[in-house]
């Protein structure tokens, strides 16, 4: 099959990701939008950190604690130093983890990180139309929607705009999988401050979206499933693995939940 292809002029979320969590797959173009956030922002590296060591912190309480080994990771990202199918399969070797992104380097990577498992896949498809998504040959062919699934929205949902609903497209995958099943979800919080509101300016320039939402808002996306301890929380203090000491104000403006459909 021909690689993806992307154009490397146009800055992509996925490697200016890449970019300040330290990583080699990024352009030009992304750099400048990450230097952007890191001159203006002293705090958007930790931000990215934390976001993606909850994120590694989350998938194995997941596997080990819930006892779930079927993932679908929506808006995945590139590969990067630990990834969620290997956090899965080092606490159950026969996890099966399904990547979803829409971005096409995020395939092309992807493919190359996983050519060798056939228990992961990595998917280049919009999750705004979960249906679709949910209803792909490749998906249904690994995962069994009959048993429970953790479905990890890791920064992704504050990359879809109001226009595109992200609640009812939460609610749908919600609805598609059975009880038992876990949600993952880290997001952008504004607390009504003036870093949030300029970190969503720059985000909107560089990538036409972004929206920094309350804790009200990004509740909702909760409804109907249990939250388990601590709740909505910053992703420093999601099960931290050693003392978050006190978090910075940027630090805050990351939050994490993790829920288990009844
Ligand atoms: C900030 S990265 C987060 C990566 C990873 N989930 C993590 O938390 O470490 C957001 C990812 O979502 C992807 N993304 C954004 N909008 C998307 C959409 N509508 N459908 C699928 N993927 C999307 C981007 O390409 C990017 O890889």
């Amino acid at each position: 099959m021909e690689p993806p292809s992307f154009n490397p002029e146009v800055p992509s979320i996925a490697r200016v990701y890449d970019y300040l969590l330290g990583g080699k797959d990024h352009f030009p173009s992304d750099r400048e939008v990450g230097e952007i956030f890191i001159r203006q922002f002293p705090g958007a590296v930790a931000i990215a950190m934390d976001n993606r060591a909850c994120l590694i912190r989350a998938v194995d309480f997941i596997a080990a604690q819930l006892g779930i080994g079927q993932f679908i990771d929506l808006g995945s990202g590139l590969p990067t130093a630990d990834n969620v199918h290997q956090v899965a399969q080092r606490a159950n070797p026969a996890a099966r983890v399904a990547y979803v992104d829409n971005d096409p380097s995020v395939l092309a990577h992807g493919r190359a990180l996983l050519a060798e498992d056939d228990q992961t896949i990595v998917v280049q498809a919009d999750i705004t139309d979960p249906q679709a998504v949910l209803g792909l040959p490749e998906i249904r062919a690994l995962l069994d929607l009959n048993r429970p699934v953790a479905v990890i929205a890791s920064a992704i949902l504050h990359h879809v705009t109001d226009a595109e609903d992200p609640v009812s497209l939460i609610t749908a995958v919600k609805e598609a999988v059975p009880a038992g099943s876990a949600l993952f979800i880290s997001h952008f919080r504004t607390l009504g401050d003036p870093d949030s509101a300029a970190m969503e300016e720059v985000l909107q320039e560089a990538f036409g979206r972004g929206a920094w939402r309350t804790d009200a808002q990004i509740a909702e996306y909760f409804a109907g499933a249990s939250l388990l301890e601590p709740g909505i929380v910053p992703c420093a203090l999601w099960h931290p693995d050693k003392d978050p000491g006190e978090l910075t104000g940027y630090q805050r403006l990351i939050v994490a939940g993790l829920a288990v459909k009844p």
